[in-house]
């Protein structure tokens, strides 16, 4: 080796060094992996890896995570959690108590995350004061997807009432359409009960219910109403439904051969993969008789202490990566969900994200805000998975009494809590 190159390799080893020094590895838990999902992660994935650390991909396929929930149990007990999983709402408490989580304070305080989120974000972002979660997104759960082609060759109109989805669905049926696409998991059967009791209870009605869990609203008539929609519901979707995924059930609407899919955002990322532009190809509606309402879901990444400081290091560039504006873009952007940032510029955003950011404000200000249970933001798995036996039991049992279901709901909510 003659002195030049010499040089020259000891000047490129020494550009190496400040990376390299605090490269570490950063493993994170989480679902997405529909083809839409997976690009959204892909871009955190992306990202990361620029900042010279290493990106352990622990994707455990499920919608809605219970599946991935199960796993990250049995790595926990087994003293082996990863550095991040993706945990939502208050079950971030329940592993904050486990005192299993770390916290992200330095961060959070370098980038102002207490003026950059919205108050009720970081308060659940938080433990005993302290943060050990960085929040990604916002999701909306009260929508509906449509295939406006679709409505067009069946002469059905989108829908703004109840009554008027259900005048839509049975056009949508007469033309030979699936009506609504659906998947029947537990989740998916929940996500619809949801949506339905926003439109017939309201904000106020669906708060007392399912965040104060108030016992007359829950065994009221209105809650027996909610029942006989769901089970009206059952009579315009197809005989596959059962255990489909809910990206498989987008790709149908996608496809043109159902006409609707009562949806979260995330559905938006199966559009968006399949090159289709919001407001044109297709249409996203708050669900109909829900509108002022949003119910919201926020992903989160929980962190678990480590001990090795370079992974550590990894672990706090993964959240700082989270809450920079140009992450806040390329993932919600991908993902159908709205940035967690107050701050962000929404113009390069579609409609669909911007009617979401506008809402959102709106409904904060009007009490029109409200977590969505069957996405873990309102109260705990337990209860969540309560409601889900009920309502799944009751979805898939045509002669079940809905009135009877009401007092049940009440009942298995009871028995957890
Ligand atoms: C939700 C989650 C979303 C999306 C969806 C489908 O619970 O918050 O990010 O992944 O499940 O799996």
């Amino acid at each position: 080796m003659n002195a030049i190159t010499r040089l020259a390799t000891a000047v490129s080893l020494a550009s190496l060094l400040p990376l390299a020094a605090h490269a570490g590895e950063v493993e994170v838990l989480h679902w997405w992996t529909s083809g839409g999902e997976k690009r959204a992660a892909d871009t955190l994935q992306k990202l990361v890896e620029e900042k010279g650390h290493t990106w352990k991909d622990f994707a455990v396929a499920g919608g809605g995570g219970e599946a991935a929930m199960t796993v990250l149990k049995t790595r926990a007990v087994s003293g082996n959690p990863p550095a991040a999983a993706q945990i939502k709402g208050p079950d971030i408490q329940e592993w904050g108590e486990l005192g299993l989580l770390t916290d992200l304070n330095e961060v959070a305080t370098e980038q102002k995350w207490d003026s950059l989120l919205p108050k009720q974000v970081a308060d659940v972002m938080k433990y005993d004061g302290d943060y050990v979660a960085v929040p990604i997104n916002v999701h909306r759960v009260n929508w509906l997807w449509i295939n406006p082609e679709v409505f067009a060759k069946a002469g059905a109109t989108p829908p703004t009432t109840l009554e008027e989805f259900f005048a839509a669905a049975d056009k949508l049926k007469a033309a030979g359409f699936i009506a609504i696409a659906h998947g029947g998991q537990p989740w998916q059967d929940g996500t619809v009960f949801e949506d339905l009791a926003f439109s017939i209870l309201g904000a106020d009605g669906y708060r007392k219910a399912f965040v104060e869990q108030d016992k007359a609203t829950l065994t009221g008539a209105k809650m027996t109403e909610v029942f006989a929609a769901l089970q009206k519901v059952r009579g315009y979707i197809d005989a596959d439904a059962a255990g489909r995924d809910w990206n498989t059930a987008a790709g149908l609407v996608i496809n043109g051969k159902a006409g609707m899919q009562i949806m979260g955002d995330w559905a938006k990322s199966e559009w968006t993969a399949a090159g289709k532009v919001a407001g044109q190809d297709y249409q996203c509606l708050p669900f109909p008789g829900s509108q002022g309402s949003f119910a919201y879901n926020i992903d989160s990444l929980a962190m678990f202490k480590l001990s090795n400081a370079d992974n550590r290091k990894a672990q706090e560039d993964l959240a700082r990566t989270i809450m920079e504006p140009e992450f806040q873009q390329f993932f919600n952007q991908n993902k159908g969900s709205i940035p967690v940032r107050l701050d962000q510029d929404m113009s390069t955003f579609d409609a669909c994200a911007q009617a979401s950011m506008k809402d959102f404000k709106e409904a904060a200000a009007s009490g029109g805000l409200q977590p969505s249970l069957a996405h873990g933001m309102a109260a705990s798995s337990y209860v969540q998975g309560a409601v889900f036996d009920v309502v799944t039991n009751f979805f898939n049992d045509p002669k079940a009494d809905p009135a009877r279901a009401a007092q049940q709901l009440a009942a298995a909510i009871e028995a957890v809590q």
